[in-house]
């Protein structure tokens, strides 16, 4: 059985390889791709999700272009992770793939109203698309049958405090996380287990399809940029985690929570304050298989063009 999802994401080099092991899974069925100002700006996350496509041969697939800044404050970027292009180390070809007319919040309401069955949403950028539908169609948004979300921790990458999906639009995230949608949330706890090991990436170098050697071009270049970031020989590849919690639940380990989101404070902005003492609505992973990860996202991407 196939699981209908929507892609929401800001690519962003960890975007692309979940949209590929998306893309290659067969129980995956990709309805739409959106996208959502964060690693760069609207127009070069809408670009590299387009040229992301083309590359999946995800021809058939809507990709819509979403909100350009977050609900409150300016847009944030993240030039030292993913470059000037947001995409940085791989050629960026122009991409064939047309964008769609509507805007990626108006495609997410069609897609979620007019669905046989309910729809999961996976977000990999911050929640600021997610935040308008739930303003703009609350019905639409109860039809979201699981929002899977890289955001959060209990500690921040881009402040002390804060993870960047979140910081970039903490308002959003409030929003989000006060909705009543289910969530589950791979936050830095889980995702900086996800590590692309030289061995995980010397196979994804043999593997003869385009979307392998593409992955293999932004992992060389994400696994610079995060030592030279954060001096951390091996990259934490979060947002292909939000797609594998979907596909292969059994290899994470779960703990339920209360989460709340810090709009307010000056050095704790975008902060997620996460209560597991009484459990919660949202389901947190916080141990991941590396070895079964990687696995599946060998598989995906042999079966892709
Ligand atoms: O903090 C990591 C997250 O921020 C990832 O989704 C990455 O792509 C950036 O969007
Ligand atoms: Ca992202």
């Amino acid at each position: 059985m196939k699981t209908p999802v929507i892609m929401d994401m800001d690519p962003g080099h960890d975007d692309v390889i979940a949209l590929f092991l998306a893309a290659g899974h067969p129980d995956m069925d990709i309805r739409a791709v959106t996208t959502v100002s964060g690693n760069a700006d609207i127009g070069k996350t809408t670009r590299n999700a387009l040229v992301a496509a083309d590359t999946a041969g995800l021809d058939k697939v809507p990709v819509a272009e979403g909100a350009g800044r977050p609900l409150v404050r300016m847009p944030e970027h993240a030039p030292s992770i993913h470059g000037e292009s947001g995409l940085d180390g791989p050629a960026l070809p122009v991409p064939a793939h047309m964008v769609e007319e509507r805007h990626a919040v108006d495609v997410m309401e069609e897609v979620l109203l007019h669905s046989e069955e309910d729809i999961t949403v996976i977000a990999t950028g911050p929640l600021t698309n997610v935040a308008l539908l739930c303003r703009k169609n609350p019905k639409a948004a109860r039809r979201i049958r699981r929002l899977s979300i890289m955001g959060g921790g209990t500690f921040g990458n881009w402040t002390p405090a804060a993870e960047f999906n979140i910081y970039a639009d903490a308002e959003a995230a409030e929003i989000v996380f006060a909705s009543g949608i289910p969530i589950t949330m791979c936050g830095l706890d889980v995702t900086h287990q996800a590590l692309a090991s030289e061995s995980v990436v010397e196979r994804i170098k043999e593997i003869p399809t385009m979307a392998a050697q593409f992955t293999y071009e932004l992992l060389d270049h994400f696994q610079r940029a995060y030592e030279e970031r954060f001096h951390l020989a091996l990259p934490p590849v979060h947002d292909p985690c939000a797609v594998a919690v979907c596909l292969a639940p059994s290899l994470f380990t779960f703990e339920s929570a209360d989460v709340k989101v810090e709009t307010a404070g000056k050095h704790t902005y975008g902060e997620t304050v996460i209560d597991t003492t009484a459990g919660g609505p949202v389901q947190i992973a916080v141990d991941i298989d590396n070895d079964k990860f990687w696995g599946l996202i060998v598989q995906s991407l042999k079966n892709l063009p």
